[in-house]
């Protein structure tokens, strides 16, 4: 029996691999880097499934390209901006992610950025192999406490709710906005309130929120005036939640206080960005699911999202389920 056809973008790890082996006739784009465009409008036609990357911008022309055998998308990330969702339903194409899995992994990120920034760990290891540390003083790199202090967290899914975990056990008091009406977890104290608010009461803002029309620049220069001077702002969402360029401004002149950042737009900043020459910046190369389980589990939950695509039953996880009522 012949084996459905897969394009997959780049490696995936063994745990999902060795599943999409088994079962397709799997072309994996051998680079480091992701196929171009071109590249990949050559690879697609005639394809049955697609397993790709956040990396890909996998749009209607290339749903096109791939021709009417195409039966699944399987994107390997929980974030699915890249794809255009509404060209893959209008042809009843299925479009798979990997929520929940990287829950975890993610919070710990966003908790070790929130730390990082407010206690000025880059800047202290920067001093220290610079030699510029002489001595300890009583107010080398002070930093914001965070027992009893606010974080706002935009976006209160999985995710946000992961976060305002770990907070309760620092002490702080959480406050959280979200389209829908959502709930902590048990044991967990946290109330509803609105963007302008929870901006002006913040002393940390860490967003957990999809890129959408909506979001998109949510966080710009008016935002940034609203917030406190002694603020962090936490980014393990996608970049372009963040209009870069307010941030620098409200980073330079102190605006607030400091920023940690995990996804940036683009991926990754060309060297000259001047984002990269703040010292209140950290920037990390969108690593916050980089734990060794969590990135198998993605790989895996991906690769079952294609399998379950190729065989014409529901994807475990699907963003498009309308594709199964028409
Ligand atoms: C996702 O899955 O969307 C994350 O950004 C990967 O870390």
């Amino acid at each position: 029996m012949t084996k459905p056809r897969v394009f997959i973008t780049r490696l995936i790890l063994e745990s999902g691999l060795k599943l999409v082996q088994e079962f397709c006739d799997a072309e994996i784009w051998p680079g480091e880097l992701p196929p171009t465009r071109d590249e990949l409008l050559r690879r697609v036609p005639g394809i049955n499934g697609l397993l790709c990357l956040l990396t890909d911008q996998i749009d209607a022309i290339v749903i096109e390209a791939a021709g009417p055998g195409l039966k699944v998308i399987s994107n390997c990330a929980v974030g699915v901006d890249n794809v255009e969702i509404p060209a893959a339903t209008a042809r009843g194409i299925p479009v798979g992610n990997t929520p929940g899995v990287l829950t975890e992994a993610t919070a710990d990120m966003a908790f070790a950025l929130l730390l990082a920034a407010s206690r000025r760990v880059v800047e202290g290891v920067n001093l220290v192999h610079s030699g510029g540390w002489k001595t300890w003083s009583l107010d080398t790199l002070l930093g914001a406490d965070m027992g009893g202090a606010t974080l706002g967290l935009i976006g209160f899914g999985r995710i946000g709710r992961a976060v305002a975990r770990r907070a309760t056990g620092f002490g702080m008091r959480i406050i959280f906005t979200d389209p829908h009406p959502a709930s902590p977890e048990p044991g967990v104290v946290a109330e509803q309130v609105d963007f302008f608010a929870l901006l002006q009461q913040s002393d940390f803002v860490s967003l957990h929120t999809p890129l959408t029309d909506e979001t998109r620049c949510l966080m710009n220069s008016s935002a940034f005036e609203r917030m406190k001077p002694t603020a962090v702002l936490v980014n393990t969402s996608r970049g372009s939640v963040v209009d870069q360029s307010a941030l620098y401004h409200a980073l330079k002149s102190h605006r607030i206080f400091a920023a940690a950042l995990d996804v940036t737009d683009p991926e990754p900043l060309p060297m000259d960005s001047p984002l990269l020459r703040l010292e209140n910046c950290i920037i990390v190369p969108h690593i916050a699911s980089a734990s060794r389980l969590t990135r198998q589990k993605m790989s895996r939950m991906a690769a079952e999202n294609l399998i379950a695509g190729l065989k014409g039953i529901p994807l475990p996880n699907c963003v498009n389920p309308e594709v199964y009522s028409r």
